[in-house]
């Protein structure tokens, strides 16, 4: 018999709490097989960015988390940031470089890329997030929204096995929120996590939900059971996506 896959991320009894006394997660178990879209929802303030950025090791929570067979430590940070690639709520504390492509390149560059490469790696991410034409711009004269494609292209460009967005869809604009979902769909193929308030997005992309509300997982199923329980959902403050387009 062949032996199933081990989860992509298996999260055992996360919690984290910021310096100034804030809990943020409290006792999360979680697992993400591997080559699924995970969605998580949840108020504002429940967790979600939190449990994002303990995804490659941003912040030091107490626990055990383990990103594809490998169990997360202080020596191993390196390794896990190559195979998880996080794109930030706020694009400004994702761009640092003077220009888009620079901003891009960063990431390839630091990983030994030869020139022709990087080149190849920031056209082609920058391509498929429909950005190609601000190679050139400096990133912080950029709209909102145009810098949090470019962060996508950022994270693209190192080609993580695992892609974790936190809120991809806040002020894209219909167009780019369309191109956004079938580059999820269609194209990218890695293991994702993504936190969203955007419930029909949430109801298009994902194969698994979670609802996390005051640092904890209080729901954890396939995507077509949770975003259909009208009932579940308003209880955390939550609605019913409004399209039936549900993915799994
Ligand atoms: N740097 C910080 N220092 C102290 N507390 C923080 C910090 N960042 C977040 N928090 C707190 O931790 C909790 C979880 O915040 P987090 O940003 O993870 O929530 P969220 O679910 O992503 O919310 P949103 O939907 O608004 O993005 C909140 O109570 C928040 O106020
Ligand atoms: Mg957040």
């Amino acid at each position: 018999m062949v032996s199933p896959k081990p989860p992509a991320i298996d999260i055992e009894a996360l919690s984290f709490t910021y310096p100034d006394k804030t809990v943020a997660l409290k006792g999360l178990d979680l697992k993400v097989a591997d080559g699924e879209c995970l969605v998580i929802v949840g108020p504002n303030g429940a967790g979600k960015s939190t449990l994002l950025l303990s995804l490659n090791g941003l912040i030091e929570t107490e626990g055990k988390i383990t990103i594809k067979a490998e169990v997360m430590n202080k020596k191993n940070l390196k390794e896990i940031r190559r195979l998880v690639g996080v794109v930030f709520q706020d694009p400004d504390d994702q761009l640092f470089m003077p220009t888009v492509f620079e901003d891009v390149a960063f990431g390839p560059i630091n990983m030994g890329m030869r020139e022709e490469e990087v080149h190849a790696r920031v056209h082609q991410s920058l391509g498929l997030v429909g950005m190609d034409a601000l190679e050139g711009r400096l990133s912080h004269h950029l709209s909102f929204g145009e810098k949090k494609l470019i962060c996508i292209a950022t994270v693209l460009a190192m080609d993580p096995a695992i892609l974790v967005f936190d809120e991809p869809t806040a002020n894209l604009d219909p167009r780019a929120r369309r191109h956004l979902i079938s580059l999820l769909m269609d194209d990218l193929r890695q293991t994702k996590v993504i936190s969203t308030h955007d419930m029909n997005f949430a109801a298009e992309v994902a194969d698994h939900v979670v609802i996390l509300y005051k640092s904890k997982i209080v729901a954890d199923g396939p995507a077509r059971e949770i975003l259909t329980d009208e009932r579940l959902l308003l209880e955390y403050g939550l609605e019913m996506p409004t399209n039936i387009d549900l993915k799994s």
